[in-house]
Order: structure tokens, then C-alpha cells, then sequence
């Protein structure tokens, strides 16, 4: 179908199920074991009612706001994804090139399926675009130095370290569905192929990470880059707070959308958890989360909630199906969808966001 006859993410998802190979599907759609984590992380946006305040004027609204020291248009960026280049032979520089003129910051994957350095300069260098760059701690941590080293040539001063999967999580669709054309991650340096036990290309390219990585290795990351380090997987307010005392620059609470520990909680429980039980924390590091965000009205919940900025992983892909103006007007759709939420709630600032718009009564107690 026409581009433009898309009209929110949902559309962009049945387009990609019904236009995309099977593996690639299997891949990009697929989490672990009975993927309850994966559809509750949309579901409990639902929980969630609004209380909005009328007769406010709300005729002009911004959605502009900063994200770890760059100016953003939209409190929302794209959360790191391995190998887009499945969907679209352009793949994570098409996705660059559409995140561009919104200013949409892009964490770009360890298992990117371009090196970072071919990202980055898809879009001018004047344009001082906010790209993130997210690791996986290898076992041979010099690899990880080295591609460290090479990650902060290209500008980038922040990088997510995800911590949410020392294994991988258990992708049945992901298995059953053998991999025909194999693809390798040159970040990472792993190819995707089928072994016994299937085509999990998950678990095959998940392989070099190191599954002993611990807090007291963050002294060997500080040791590695300079930049600001942002903790990808946080599932509960204890190591959210131990990250805030660890001096890290953020967290991104995530479940890695479903696809390590299935019922593992939605972000939106842990974000809840964290305003409940260590509120001061929200002041020591920016606070992101990610999993199952569609709707601008689901990005103003987390806005609201104390979150800074929300990722969206899935959604991404899927409008890169398009290529660059795919994610162009993908990301139109949600920032207008936003725009909108905000003035219906009574607000024209994200500044303005606070928990008093929303009501988390079917969630209590946490
Ligand atoms: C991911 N995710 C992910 N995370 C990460 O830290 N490194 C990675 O390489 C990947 N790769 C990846 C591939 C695919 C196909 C998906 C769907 C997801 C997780 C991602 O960053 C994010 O946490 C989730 O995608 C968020 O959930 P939604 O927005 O997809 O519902």
C-alpha cells in the first residue's frame, strides 16, 4: 500500500508482516517463550487513564526537549535494533537519514548490520545529528576496547551498555524459522546461520557476549570510554537505583521488548516503581524506558511518569520498510499524535509534564 495511506504504527506492522520475508518476521516480531512480556508491554498503556486539564490555552504546543545534553524534537529516539539492512538493503542509514529533520536521536546497534562509521555520515555532518551507540560486552573485552576506541572517533559520546541479556532469551518463532540468506554483523563479526537447534539468529549472534559481566565491570568501561554511559535493561527500582549511585549518566528501563525473560515487567511497572520507592534518582540520571510505546498518548504517560525520553525498537524497523521516507512519516505520525495528547491533557510544554495527569490507580499498589 501507499506510504501515505499508512496512518499509525499498527499499519506499518501489518504492512511489514504481510510484505516482509518469513525470517525476517520471525525475527524482528518474535520474543521469548509465550511473548507475555512482549504483549503486555503494550497493554498496560491501557491502564493508564489520563486526567486532563481543560479550558487551558493550548493552541501552540512543543514537543521539543533535550536528551543527555542534545537538543531533540521529540522526546522519543530509536532504540538500538540489530540488523535492519533485513527489511531494507539501506537499513540503519535510511533510518538516519529519516530521523534527520525531526531530530530524532538513534542508538545505533552493536549487531547493526552497517558499521557505525557508515551510519553516522549518512547524514551531513552539519546537522550535528544525535546518534548513540549501543554495546555488548565481549568476552574477549579487548575486542569490545577496540570497537569502543573506533565508536568514539565518529562523534558519538554516549553509549548504552545493555545488561538485560547475559543469555538470550528463548525466541521459538525466531528458531523455527530457518535462516536462508545469511547475514553478518560487522560490528560483532557474527554470521547468521542455522545450527541443531534451529535458526535463532537472536541466540546465533548473541555468542560473544559475555555472561559474567558485573557491576564492579563498569570500572572497566569508565576506563574505556569517556563519554556518558547509559545502562540498557534495568528491570527493577534496586538496580536503578544502584546505577544513580554508581554515577552512571541513564538508564533505560526495558525488557528488551520481550525478547529475554518472558514476564519480565512492562517499563511501565518499573518506572513506578522507581517514582514510588527511590523518587530522589530521577534528579541524579535521566530515566528512559522502552517496550510496546505506539502511541504519542503512551510517550506522554512515560513523560509524565518522570521518564525523559522513550525508545521505540519494532516500530522503527517496520517504517524503514519505506526506507528514509518511511521513518520520515512514521515519525510525523507520532509526533503529531503527541502534539495532540498534550493539548487534550492541557499542556504546550513537555516541562509541563507531571504525574497529577495520570492516573495509575489500576496499577496501585506497585
Ligand atoms: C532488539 N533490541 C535490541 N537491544 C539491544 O540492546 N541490542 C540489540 O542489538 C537489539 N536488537 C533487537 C533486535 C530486534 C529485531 C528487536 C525487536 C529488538 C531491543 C530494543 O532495543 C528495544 O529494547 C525493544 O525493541 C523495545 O520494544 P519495542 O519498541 O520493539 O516494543
Amino acid at each position: 500500500p501507499p506510504l501515505h495511506s499508512l496512518i499509525n504504527a499498527q499499519d506499518f506492522e501489518d504492512v511489514a508482516e504481510r510484505t516482509i520475508t518469513k525470517k525476517t518476521w520471525a525475527f524482528y516480531s518474535s520474543a521469548s517463550t509465550d511473548c507475555i512480556t512482549r504483549d503486555k508491554n503494550r497493554e498496560y498503556f491501557s491502564k493508564l487513564w489520563f486526567r486532563p486539564r481543560l479550558l487551558r490555552s493550548v493552541g501552540k504546543v512543543s514537543t521539543k526537549t533535550t536528551m543527555l545534553g542534545h537538543d531533540i524534537g521529540v522526546p522519543f529516539f530509536v532504540s538500538p535494533a540489530a540488523m535492519a539492512k533485513m527489511i531494507h538493503p539501506e537499513g540503519e542509514k535510511d533510518i538516519a537519514r529519516g530521523c534527520v529533520d525531526v531530530r530524532v536521536p538513534q542508538c545505533v546497534s552493536n549487531n547493526a548490520s552497517f558499521p557505525i562509521h557508515e551510519i553516522v555520515p549518512a547524514v551531513p555532518k552539519e546537522k550535528q545529528h544525535p546518534f548513540f551507540f549501543q554495546l555488548y560486552v565481549n568476552r574477549e573485552r579487548e575486542k569490545s576496547e577496540a570497537l569502543l576506541r573506533h565508536v568514539a572517533a565518529q562523534d558519538v559520546d554516549t553509549i548504552f551498555v545493555t545488561v538485560d541479556g547475559p543469555v538470550q532469551g528463548k525466541r521459538e518463532e525466531d528458531e523455527r524459522v530457518k535462516v536462508e540468506d545469511g547475514l553478518t554483523t560487522p560490528m560483532s563479526g557474527q554470521s547468521t546461520k542455522n545450527d541443531r537447534r534451529g535458526g535463532g539468529i537472536g541466540r546465533i549472534m548473541g555468542n560473544y557476549i559475555d555472561p559474567n559481566f558485573t557491576w564492579d565491570d563498569f570500572a572497566w568501561a569508565r576506563k574505556h570510554w569517556r563519554g556518558k554511559i547509559v545502562v540498557k535493561g534495568i528491570q527493577c527500582w534496586q538496580d536503578a537505583k544502584k546505577c544513580a549511585d554508581l554515577g552512571m549518566e541513564g538508564v533505560l528501563l526495558s525488557n528488551h521488548g520481550g525478547r529475554n525473560l518472558d514476564t519480565s515487567p512492562p517499563a511501565i511497572i518499573i518506572l513506578l516503581e522507581c517514582q514510588r520507592n527511590c523518587p530522589e534518582i530521577f534528579s541524579k540520571l535521566e530515566i528512559f524506558v522502552d517496550g510496546g510505546i505506539r502511541r504519542g498518548g503512551d510517550i506522554l504517560k512515560c513523560l509524565c511518569l518522570g521518564a525523559t525520553a522513550v525508545g521505540m525498537g519494532r516500530p522503527f524497523l517496520y517504517a524503514v520498510n519505506y526506507g528514509e521516507e518511511g521513518v520520515q512519516h512514521f515519525i510525523d505520525i507520532v509526533k503529531q499524535e503527541l502534539e495532540i495528547a498534550m493539548a487534550l491533557v492541557g499542556i504546550t510544554d513537555l516541562s509541563q509534564c507531571d504525574a497529577k495527569y495520570v492516573n495509575t490507580a489500576e496499577l496501585d499498589p506497585i
